[in-house]
């Protein structure tokens, strides 16, 4: 269960009911765009895709032998996958992301592995970014050098479902390869092969992933009272005045949530609107309760120039009592509770601190972290990022800076001969 929590900002239905004729011409203005070729919106439909998960459990079981699945990716081709997998990993499957491309981790982790029991997964819609190829003639090599012809069962692409380099390899070498719907972009493909094939080998639920997903559809598309997507859009739409959007999240294991977010957040709208206009609100990772320690103080009490989501998990999958102990009568206080109920009070503290403080601030509460209410909280968050395209009047699905940013790397390295 996904919950919204407003209590801070009061007003907030009397904004929603004044906009709602916005909002509705804005979800209307979207899905008038399914199914258009270009429009990108088959993330809308890959919670629905039975077929690639039974094709992607099948090569699972196939490969029981993978100890260490090596993903090389960047951007919307790892980010996904990495949050999730740092979440339910379960299998004892052994996880590494090369989706960067700094020499001397990359030799210590080929110096690391054992070939025989390596699978490498190389992600790229594209099959043309730098940092993914460079990966690639790496791990490529490496395979070759260890396991001679066999190298083939040790990588598995996934990639555009006709065009680029690496689907061309795999139609060259025989290579098993996933695709990635033509009408889904990095940063919305980790409900597609992108993510659920790491995630079938980490051994987490997929079922009840896409499960919570089909349940922010379902919200999407309610009427607006019950469409939680158009609500978290509309704060953002009402507070767009303020530069930063924080998303702080109260989970270890959600660690890596927030990097995910910001890609989509803003590489999604950060742009020039349709009138040329620079728009966009830089989105801020933070988490909980580390940052109490860091950055609170400057939400606190520095630029009241935010809107902070707080993601916070209401009951625990596990706790541990904490248990009184006699030598260090100081933390009596903590003796009984347990450690799920200090991180609950925590949350609940900052929440209420930075409302106090006069910073605008808002909570989305899970039932529990599970593959079920994450997978709905990705699909969530992306329902509120195409709306807020719509609003703002950008083309949530393109990102012409971050591809002129490739094509001068390219560039760079061509004139170098
Ligand atoms: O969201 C996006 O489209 C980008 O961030 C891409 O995911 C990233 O640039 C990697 O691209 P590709 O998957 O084509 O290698």
């Amino acid at each position: 269960m996904l919950r919204l929590d407003t209590r801070f900002l009061p007003g907030f239905s009397e904004e929603l009911k004044a906009h709602a004729p916005l909002l509705l011409e804005a979800r209307e203005a979207l899905l008038a765009k399914r199914g258009q070729k270009g429009a990108m919106l088959g993330w809308m439909d890959l919670p629905e895709d039975t077929e690639t998960l039974r094709e992607i459990r099948r090569f699972r079981e196939q490969n029981p032998w993978v100890e260490d699945f090596v993903l090389l990716g960047i951007g919307g081709s790892a980010l996904g996958p990495k949050a999730l997998e740092a979440a339910f990993a379960d299998s004892g499957v052994r996880f590494h992301y090369v989706d960067h491309v700094e020499p001397e981790p990359i030799r210590k982790l080929l110096q690391s592995l054992n070939p025989h029991k390596t699978l490498v997964n190389a992600v790229s819609k594209s099959g043309a970014t730098a940092e993914t190829l460079a990966g690639l003639l790496l791990f490529l090599d490496w395979l070759k050098a260890h396991l001679g012809e066999a190298w083939r069962r040790h990588l598995v692409v996934t990639t555009d479902p006709k065009g680029g380099a690496l689907r061309a390899l795999a139609g060259r070498e025989g290579l098993r390869a996933f695709a990635i719907p033509e009408e889904v972009g990095g940063r919305f493909s980790v409900l597609s092969p992108v993510g659920l094939l790491p995630l079938a080998f980490a051994g987490a639920d997929l079922d009840a992933l896409l499960m919570g997903a089909r349940k922010a559809n379902e919200q999407a598309l309610a009427p607006l009272e019950e469409s939680l997507p158009l609500k978290t859009a509309l704060l953002h739409h009402l507070h767009r005045h303020l530069p930063i959007a924080v998303f702080m999240v109260y989970s270890e294991r959600l660690r890596y949530l927030p990097a995910w977010f910001v890609q989509l957040h803003d590489e999604s709208l950060g742009k020039r609107d349709q009138e040329g206009r620079r728009v966009g609100t830089t989105a801020l990772p933070a988490l909980g309760p580390q940052d109490q320690h860091a950055q609170v103080q400057l939400f606190r009490e520095g630029p009241l120039d935010k809107l902070l989501t707080l993601v916070i998990p209401e009951s625990p999958v596990e706790d541990l009592p904490l248990p009184p102990v006699g030598e260090l009568p100081e933390a009596g206080y903590l003796f009984g509770k347990t450690l799920f109920r200090l991180l609950k009070a925590e949350a609940e503290a900052t929440y209420q601190a930075l409302a106090e403080a006069g910073q605008r601030v808002y909570a989305l509460y899970l039932s529990e972290v599970s593959p079920y209410t994450i997978g709905w909280l990705l699909q969530h968050l992306m329902w509120q990022t195409a709306f807020l395209g719509e609003l703002w009047g950008v083309n949530a699905f393109d990102q012409p800076g971050v591809e002129l940013g490739k094509r001068l790397t390219r560039a760079f390295l061509e004139g170098e001969g």
